[in-house]
């Protein structure tokens, strides 16, 4: 803890040329001011958009300062940034441009589906397309790095930030981390002015919040934070993330943001991570809420020493970092490091020669929500939804009579809440999208049924005549999109009463009955899933949601999502995820029949969860058999081949995604009782049949011990291929 945090030495610092042009010339104060991030509205004048996340404060900050500031979030759209960077420019004594960033969480226009969605896809060449998109709209609009991807890994669905995340798996989280980096910033942020820098997020562990309340402490021990929590954000920094983000929470009882351990020996030595990295909103002066420091010049300290280069939209840095200086506490060098950090980016992301970049209001008109983006949107709304479950009513039939009732029947709002530049006037909806695939458009008939969390006379009779005459009932329900995201965090995450009371009259009807959901985390689905003859998940599907889910519903796309995040049977069992450990006493439905009363159980409700990771159903059926291992003694550095037979069974065309799963059955410290190691994808027709080939490997085999070194434990191994977590062929082998 006690190194010597400057990394650069004086003499290496001169020999940058960005060092000798801009920082040897500035004043102290105008150094604290290149770290500085303001939010648009220090910047606003009529007619922009932006964007506000957290309390804007009363910052006290001048004119001086802002011109000398070193970056803004939030500010978008090519004619305001170009008329911001001018002016900027104009009065910047040394000329730096500014960098504009900005949330692109899951699209910018165009709205993808949230991330939670995205990772139920599988498909990350899908999701780093999407991230593409998202990057060229971004880039014309005059942003330069976008803060995501958010990698958190969440077991927690009160914690409103799960739409954000991939999920609660560290391989498949790391699979996307490194598909929407590279997605965000292609292989040239210098000569390709439509990508954008990616900054990840949230580091580290911002997934863990106790009781899933937002903002809370995170306390686990680093074997959990190396096994489960960092990979996905190794896997960005890897990839090349150009930013990382530090998390609001503690980590070993300090402050991410302030956390020395975490950001300088871990991720710069360790990690090798030459990048920039920035607080979070605020999270700079928050240290002395948190308790680690006494006022804002300590909390400054602390994040200085730590290696934060910007102050999100505080002014702890250009309030005391000066100061800190001259007193003698921090090494100007320090700050010259952080400095040039910044700089290198902005010259890497080709700045000082082209301040404007890829900000282009004539593209800007061209591209934005342009057909090949809105295509990539549908494409990726139907592969993240989830069939969770389907009696015979999906798919809907031609010439059916469908009464669609509920809050979401007709309902923008199904973009989800990182979607700032959204339109919900936009967004397809799914009642119209049904209506148009329809047959006779007058086969829909469209009902409200209740609010979010109100329900009226008027809206049961609207929905009990609705019903009259269909064949089939499609509920539309869901949370409103502010019942998740940042803040958005629920101690009950079922569906609002006054939902569950319309689907109880919709049941009494004895019609068939199709439940579509719109939420931004797995809810408990009591009242729901057993009334219900058929549920599909379709999260917040984005700005072509509607058209996306009528596909499925009609089976002109045969549903093929699977879950990424475990559904809890009931919030009394969070957190529930498939990678757990074992206990001394682990359930079983023997032990329970025998009586065994001293096993690790509920007594009133089951462990498993509802439906597990990996879990989902399409319009067809899949059969696996011929589980075969290229050898049963794996070596070390070795790898083994996994080969197993797929067939379609059903009568329609279905992609199904094959899953490989490991235990080691003992370790020197005790492994999961499953753990995700590869997957693959494979379209099927009606009948055939395909092998399927996956590959391990003795590095994936390897684990943080109690010392943390990371090696693999001769011994023996179940392996499990199949369609989910749990429904899985199985066979084993030994590393010898
Ligand atoms: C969020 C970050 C976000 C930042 C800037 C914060 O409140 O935690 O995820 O990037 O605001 O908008």
């Amino acid at each position: 803890m006690n190194r010597n945090v400057a990394v650069e030495n004086q003499a290496s610092l001169e020999n940058e040329p960005l060092y000798r042009k801009y920082i040897q010339p500035m004043t102290l104060e105008e150094k604290a001011a290149q770290l500085l991030q303001l939010a648009a509205p220090f910047y606003d004048k009529p007619g922009g958009h932006s964007e506000i996340t957290g309390p804007m404060e009363e910052l006290g900050i001048g004119g001086e300062t802002v011109q000398n500031a070193g970056s803004v979030l939030g500010i978008s759209g090519a004619e305001k940034m170009i008329a911001v960077q001018k002016a900027h420019l104009e009065n910047n004594k040394l000329g730096i441009p500014l960098l504009f960033t900005a949330d692109i969480v899951h699209g910018f226009k165009t709205i993808f589906p949230i991330p939670l969605g995205i990772g139920c896809s599988w498909n990350p060449e899908l999701a780093s397309r999407s991230a593409e998109v998202a990057a060229h709209e971004a880039a014309v609009s005059g942003i330069h790095v976008t803060f995501a991807p958010m990698v958190d890994l969440v077991r927690d669905p009160r914690w409103g930030r799960v739409m954000e995340s991939t999920g609660e798996d560290p391989y498949l989280n790391s699979v996307f981390a490194r598909a929407f980096v590279e997605g965000f910033q292609g292989e040239d942020l210098t000569g390709d002015v439509s990508r954008v820098a990616a900054c990840v997020k949230h580091f580290a562990a911002y997934g863990l919040a106790e009781g899933g309340r937002d903002y809370n402490t995170v306390d686990l021990s680093e074997r959990q934070l190396r096994e489960y929590y960092l990979p996905a954000y190794k896997a960005a920094v890897d990839a090349g993330a150009e930013m990382v983000m530090t998390s609001f929470n503690t980590v070993e009882g300090m402050p991410a943001t302030g956390n020395r351990k975490l950001l300088r020996s871990l991720l710069r030595e360790e990690w090798g991570f030459d990048g920039v990295v920035i607080s979070d909103w605020a999270a700079i002066k928050e240290i002395v809420a948190h308790g680690a420091a006494e006022d804002d010049k300590e909390a400054a300290l602390k994040a200085m020493m730590s290696g934060v280069d910007i102050d999100m939209m505080t002014a702890s840095y250009i309030n005391h970092l000066p100061e800190l200086v001259r007193e003698g506490k921090v090494e100007e060098r320090l700050l010259d490091e952080a400095v040039l950090r910044i700089l290198k980016l902005k010259e890497k992301l080709g700045l000082f020669e082209n301040p404007l970049r890829g900000a282009d209001p004539a593209a800007e008109a061209e591209i934005m929500r342009c057909t090949e983006h809105r295509e990539v949107a549908r494409q990726l709304a139907e592969q993240s939804a989830v069939l969770l479950k389907n009696e015979g009513v999906l798919p809907l039939r031609q010439g059916q009579k469908i009464a669609l009732i509920g809050p979401f029947a007709d309902s923008g709002d199904i973009l989800g809440w990182w979607s700032w530049l959204g339109d919900t006037e936009t967004a397809v909806k799914l009642g119209g999208a049904m209506q148009q695939l329809a047959a006779d458009p007058g086969d829909i008939v469209i009902a409200e049924g209740s609010g979010i969390e109100s329900i009226s006379v008027a809206q049961k009779d609207g929905a009990l005549q609705a019903a009259q005459d269909a064949d089939v009932i499609v509920l539309a329900l869901g949370e409103a999109s502010y019942m998740s995201g940042e803040a958005g965090c629920r101690s009950d995450i079922r569906l609002p009463e006054a939902q569950l009371e319309l689907v109880r009259l919709m049941k009494e009807t004895g019609k068939p009955l199709a439940v579509v959901l719109f939420n931004g985390r797995p809810l408990d689905l009591h009242g729901v899933y057993d009334a219900a003859d058929a549920v599909l998940e379709a999260w917040y599907p984005g700005s072509e949601g509607g058209e996306a889910l009528a596909n499925l519903l009609y089976g002109r796309s045969n549903p093929s999502g699977r879950l990424s995040m475990s559904f809890p049977y009931s919030v009394g069992q969070v957190p529930v995820y498939y990678n757990h450990y074992s206990t001394g006493r682990p359930f079983s439905a023997a032990e329970k029949e025998k009586g065994n009363r001293y096993i690790s159980k509920y007594l009133d409700i089951p462990n498993d969860p509802l439906l597990p990771f990996g879990f989902g159903l399409s319009y067809t059926s899949y059969q696996y058999e011929g589980l075969q291992l290229s050898t049963h003694e794996m070596t070390a550095g070795g790898e083994l081949e996994v080969k197993v037979t797929v067939t379609n069974t059903g009568s329609m065309t279905g992609t199904e995604t094959v899953q490989l799963y490991v235990r080691d059955v003992a370790g020197e410290v005790v492994r999961p009782v499953k753990e995700l190691k590869a997957f693959r994808q494979v379209t099927l027709a009606p009948g055939e049949s395909r092998e399927v080939a996956l590959t391990l490997t003795e590095e994936q085999l390897r684990y943080h011990h109690s010392d943390l070194s990371l090696s693999s434990d001769p011994g023996r191994f179940r392996l499990f291929a199949g369609s989910s977590s749990r429904d899985v062929l199985e066979a084993e082998f030994r590393l010898v």
